[in-house]
C-alpha cells in the first residue's frame, strides 16, 4: 500500500494504473476505521482493480460546537488495518492540502440536504458534499463507495452526483452491527459501558416501527411509542425518529416506493444515528 498526502502524488499514482488498464474504487473516510468501514473496502475491492481510501477529518462538517477537537483519530491502526485488508492506496491530505486558506465554493444540495439532520447539524451536508466531490475529482474513480450506516449523506451524495455530472458510479453498502444490533460507529467510542448497554434500543425501536409500518400501522403513533421506549432505555433527547420516502426523504411517503425509517439520539456524549428499510 503507498501512502500519499497530496493530491498531485494522488493523480500520478491513479493516472499509472489507469494507463496499465486497472479500474479504481474509493473508499472515502474520517479515520478511526472499524470493520463498517472495512466493508466497504471489500465492496471498492470486487468493483475494481485498485482501491484507493482517503481519511480526512472533514472541519466543513462539523458544526460548531461539535466534536471536531476530539473526533477519534487513530491513523497507525488505520493505515495498517487498510494495508492488510488489501488497499493499495492510502490517502490522508491534511486541512490545508484540502482547503486553501481563501476557499470559497461549497456545494449545498438543497431539500435533501436540510432536512433530519441538516436540521439539528446546520451546514453539516454542505461539508459532506463539498469534500466528497473534491474528493470525487481528486482521484475520479469509476466507483466511489458509502455506508447505509448514514442513508441521508447516501442519498445527498446520489443527488450531488447526478445533478453536477459527475462520471462516477455511487455505490451503497449495507450497515455493520454488533450482533446486538448497534451499527458499528466512531462515536460508539464515546459511550460508557452503561450506555452501550443500553444503545442497541435504538436499532430495536427502528426494526420495530419498520416491521408495524410494513404491516400497515400508522407511521407517527408508532413512532411516537418507539421515541417513549428509546427514552426508557436511558437515551436523552430524540432529535428525530421518523419514516421517510428512502430516495426524497420526503415526509409524505409512498407505500408503493421504498420507505425508510431513521432516527438520530443523545446517549451520554454521544449522538448516535441509524436507519432501516420498511420490508
Ligand atoms: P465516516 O463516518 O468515517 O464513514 C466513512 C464511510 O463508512 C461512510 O460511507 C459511512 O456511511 C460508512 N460507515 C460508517 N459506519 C458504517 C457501518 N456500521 N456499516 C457500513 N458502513 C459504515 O461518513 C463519513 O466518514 C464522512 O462524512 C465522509 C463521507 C468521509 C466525508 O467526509
Amino acid at each position: 500500500m503507498v501512502t500519499v498526502t497530496s493530491v498531485s502524488a494522488l493523480r500520478e499514482r491513479i493516472r499509472a494504473w489507469r494507463g496499465a488498464g486497472d479500474t479504481i474504487g474509493l473508499v472515502p473516510t474520517m479515520g478511526a476505521l472499524h470493520a463498517g468501514h472495512i466493508s466497504l473496502v471489500h465492496r471498492s475491492r470486487s468493483l475494481a482493480t485498485r482501491t484507493c481510501a482517503s481519511i480526512f477529518v472533514n472541519p466543513k462538517q462539523f458544526a460548531p460546537g461539535e466534536d471536531f477537537a476530539r473526533y477519534p483519530r487513530s491513523p497507525e491502526a488505520d493505515a495498517a488495518l487498510l494495508h492488510t485488508e488489501g488497499v493499495d492506496l492510502l490517502f490522508t491530505p491534511d486541512v490545508a492540502e484540502i482547503y486553501a486558506p481563501d476557499h470559497a465554493t461549497h456545494v449545498r444540495v438543497d431539500g435533501l440536504g436540510d432536512t433530519l439532520d441538516g436540521t439539528f447539524r446546520p451546514g453539516h451536508f454542505d461539508g459532506v458534499a463539498t469534500v466528497v466531490a473534491k474528493l470525487l475529482l481528486q482521484a475520479l474513480p469509476d466507483v466511489a463507495v458509502f455506508g447505509e450506516k448514514d442513508w441521508q449523506q447516501l442519498q445527498v451524495i446520489r443527488r450531488m452526483v447526478r445533478d453536477l455530472n459527475v462520471p462516477v458510479r455511487i455505490e451503497g453498502a449495507p450497515t455493520m452491527r454488533e450482533p446486538d444490533g448497534l451499527a458499528l460507529s466512531s462515536r460508539n467510542a464515546y459511550l460508557t459501558p452503561q450506555e452501550r448497554t443500553a444503545a442497541p434500543a435504538l436499532f430495536r425501536a427502528l426494526t420495530a416501527v419498520a416491521a408495524a409500518v410494513a404491516g400497515g400501522e400508522a407511521a407517527i403513533p408508532e413512532c411516537d411509542r418507539a421515541i417513549r421506549a428509546l427514552e426508557q432505555a436511558g437515551f436523552g433527547a430524540v432529535d428525530y425518529l421518523t419514516v421517510r420516502d428512502a430516495v426524497t426523504l420526503d415526509a409524505r411517503t409512498d407505500p408503493s416506493r421504498p420507505r425508510r425509517v431513521l432516527a438520530a439520539a443523545r446517549l451520554g456524549r454521544a449522538r448516535l444515528i441509524d436507519n432501516v428499510p420498511v420490508p
